[in-house]
């Protein structure tokens, strides 16, 4: 079946961005000159999607002001043949609530869920790889991870793996590198049954506090199952200063306009 409706979560807190989160969405910060949100939107478009929903709320109103603009002032975002709706998660209880809040709009068919702080450099998009190679189980795509990086990240238990895909026989949110069962870790890029609104909405808070959507994940392994995508491209986190600075110098660095920029700033330290 055809996958065309995504969800965008862009109700978190972005506390590891404060003070700026405090008025500025993690999502509307910039790479030069787009932000987050602008290249995820590119990336579920190249991928075919024509159903964008974004679950947002308090002290986001920005990014709907912004994809105001961008619909009728920009001929990148000609969403002719598609929409746009926007539902509220009123209090931030984690991605699984997030998902949740987005039930009504997807109905009974697979869809996909994009974290825009997840930022993806790929040829074409990561999400059209995803979507391309998607067989009907839950599908997550995967990085490698350092060991030490591992207690951020869903992390998979692989029951077998092939060159690209990860077949998994369960999974963890976020576990100790000494519980880790692989370093294969869980990205922003998912495409999910609608079964999974079943599993949520009676889903328990797990780590953090948080309805965890990878406790719904692996509640799912045994009737869906559980598929790591290992995708093309370079993945940044820019959930994170460190991923956050680096991809705006990737950018620039393959920039032609902007190089020299960062050339000479580091001939000047030198
Ligand atoms: P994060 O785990 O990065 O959380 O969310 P966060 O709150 O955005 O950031 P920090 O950790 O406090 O710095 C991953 C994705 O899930 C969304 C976020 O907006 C982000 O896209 N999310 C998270 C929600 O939409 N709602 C939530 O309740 C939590």
């Amino acid at each position: 079946m055809k996958i065309r409706k995504v969800v965008f979560p862009v109700g978190g807190l972005g506390t590891r961005f404060l003070p700026i989160t405090r008025a500025i969405p993690k999502e509307m910060l910039g790479i030069i000159d787009k932000p987050l949100i602008h290249y995820a939107f590119e990336e579920a478009m190249a991928a075919g999607m024509d159903q964008f929903i974004l679950v947002t709320r308090h002290g986001k109103n920005s990014i709907e002001d912004y994809f105001d603009y961008m619909f009728t002032h920009s001929q990148h975002f000609n969403i002719k043949n598609g929409s746009v709706c926007y539902v509220r998660q009123n209090e931030p209880r984690g991605l699984g609530h997030a998902v949740l809040c987005a039930k009504n709009l997807i109905g009974d068919e697979p869809f996909a869920v994009m974290s825009a702080d997840d930022f993806i450099l790929h040829s074409k998009s990561c999400l059209g790889e995803m979507t391309a190679n998607y067989d009907g189980s839950n599908m997550v795509a995967v990085v490698r991870v350092a060991p030490e990086e591992v207690s951020k990240y869903g992390i998979l238990d692989v029951e077998s793996e092939s060159e690209r895909l990860v077949i998994a026989k369960s999974v963890d949110e976020k576990p100790s590198a000494a519980m880790a069962k692989s370093t294969h870790a869980i990205v922003g890029r998912y495409l999910l049954s609608s079964k999974v609104f079943d599993v949520l909405v009676n889903l328990k808070p797990g780590v953090g506090n948080e309805i965890q959507l990878t406790d719904a994940l692996l509640k799912m392994i045994p009737s869906i199952g559980l598929t790591g995508f290992k995708f093309e491209g370079q993945r940044f986190d820019c959930g994170s200063k460190e991923g956050l600075l680096e991809a705006i110098l990737h950018v620039a660095s393959l920039d032609k306009s902007l190089k020299h920029v960062i050339d000479n700033f580091w001939e000047k330290k030198a």
